[in-house]
């Protein structure tokens, strides 16, 4: 019997690229969960770790310019995508990703594109389309410059244009080209921490360092000195101040970032959550810490529990903060999911003010840049509550460094463009709302 001939070096990454790639484009999976996933049909697992690396990086890669190369396509492409053509519009997205921002040299990506849709089912009557396409594609170069929001889905950047106006929809999408930084919250010594790690103290009081590197082999995560936790994300359970001798509920608690930061102020703290699994990361997260709270599972709209002195909401929301670390979730979202999000945060708001004792604080956050999941949802609360619920103004000097981020109504609304540095690899933020309530 003829053997079948070896595949060429390269191409399982960039297979598994494609179908990770493909898992987003068709809503069916976000990135990190095929990632994380132990059988993840992209077949991820089955790489060995140089190769995982690669395909991450050119999944990334691909999703964080997609509507460039997305354009970049469709310009060749005089008849619109083959409609049978399968993961094809994945297989040039990716090759081109490599050979325009990765410094993969053209032809190595090319060639494995073609190799790849040579063997897909679909996409091998098209192959030829594939080199024609990718061939114009390199040899016109990395475009000389891109439209601001040009990367993004257009329903997305047309948004935030209306919501931030266009300056700062322009400086959100600049801010969004570029990786962001790892991030984390230091149980006590800031600088001390910045200094051994060799990272950057931030004014917000986070520790900030480039991106890369396996965080388990870092100083201090062992002894659980610090956890991972942008620095915008950091803010909101930092709104409650001193927590001493008082009792706290994170509502939508896992995987518990926010709940180390409450127990490490000293409260007494009831974690909820809905999924048990992510419970279980949460309880890991903190054994890790040496913080404790008690876990609960359940829905937050429904549970009932002794009201507290403090309770946070970080309500499941549209993520259109995080696209900075999680390219996919530009694409994985529809606009019509907003509305759907914003009546689940309303319910959540109101059973979360069930939960504050008189003259308690309820602090809201989401990681959205939506309006409607954030200034629209208090103003809205704080009418429907008719006197009992009124907002708690942020000052300014609350959060030294990021003035910018306290809103006129004392609403705190960081931006991927907020904390800009000389060195890009150290700048920005996510996207978060966050309001701090009293509830009497
Ligand atoms: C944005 S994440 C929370 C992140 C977390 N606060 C932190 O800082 O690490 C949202 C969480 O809400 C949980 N969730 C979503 N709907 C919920 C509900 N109705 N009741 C309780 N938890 C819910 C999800 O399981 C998810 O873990």
């Amino acid at each position: 019997m003829p053997q079948k001939a070896p595949e060429p070096p390269g191409l399982a990454a960039r297979r598994v690229a494609v179908r990770l790639v493909e898992g987003v484009l068709s809503r069916a999976r976000p990135l990190d969960a095929a990632l994380e996933a132990e059988h993840d049909p992209s077949g991820f697992r089955s790489l060995d770790e140089r190769d995982r690396a690669l395909a991450r990086a050119i999944a990334g890669v691909t999703l964080r310019r997609f509507g460039t190369l997305r354009g970049l396509i469709a310009a060749r492409l005089d008849k619109g995508l083959p409609k049978k053509g399968g993961p094809l519009e994945a297989i040039m997205a990716t090759a081109a990703a490599q050979a325009l921002f990765m410094q993969i040299p053209a032809h190595t990506a090319v060639d494995l594109a073609v190799a790849g849709a040579r063997a897909d089912p679909d996409a091998r009557h098209f192959s030829g389309l594939v080199n024609a396409v990718l061939r114009g594609i390199v040899s016109a170069g990395a475009p000389e410059t891109v439209e601001d929001g040009q990367d993004l889905p257009p329903w997305l950047y047309a948004r935030w244009t209306r919501a931030h106006g266009p300056a700062r929809a322009a400086a959100i999408a600049r801010a969004l080209a570029t990786e962001a930084p790892l991030d984390f919250t230091v149980k006590s010594d800031a600088s001390g921490w910045a200094e051994r790690l060799g990272g950057l103290a931030l004014p917000t009081g986070s520790v900030r360092l480039a991106p890369g590197g396996r965080v388990a082999d870092l100083a201090g995560y062992g002894d659980g000195a610090w956890w991972v936790q942008d620095a915008a994300a950091a803010i909101p359970a930092r709104l409650f101040g001193d927590l001493r001798d008082k009792r706290a509920i994170d509502l939508c608690a896992a995987p518990g970032g926010k709940t180390a930061q409450l127990a490490l102020a000293g409260a007494e703290v009831v974690a909820v959550d809905k999924s048990a699994e992510r419970l279980r990361r949460l309880t890991d997260n903190l054994s890790r810490l040496g913080l404790s709270a008690t876990a609960r599972v359940g829905d937050a709209s429904a549970i009932s529990l002794e009201p507290a002195d403090a309770v946070l909401l970080d309500a499941p929301c549209s993520a259109t903060g995080t696209i900075r670390r999680h390219p996919d979730v530009a694409w994985m979202k529809r606009e019509s999911d907003i509305g759907t999000l914003a009546k689940l945060q309303t319910g959540l708001l109101d059973a979360a003010v069930r939960l504050v004792a008189p003259g308690g604080r309820l602090v809201y956050c989401t990681c959205s840049l939506e309006p409607e999941e954030g200034e629209r949802q208090i103003e809205a609360l704080v009418a429907r509550a008719q006197g009992r619920v009124t907002v708690d103004p942020v000052a300014p000097d609350e959060l030294p460094g990021l003035a910018d981020a306290v809103t006129a109504d004392g609403f705190v609304r960081t931006l991927p463009s907020h904390l800009p540095a000389d060195d890009v690899r150290l700048a920005g933020l996510d996207g978060f709302f966050a309001a701090r309530l009293r509830v009497d």
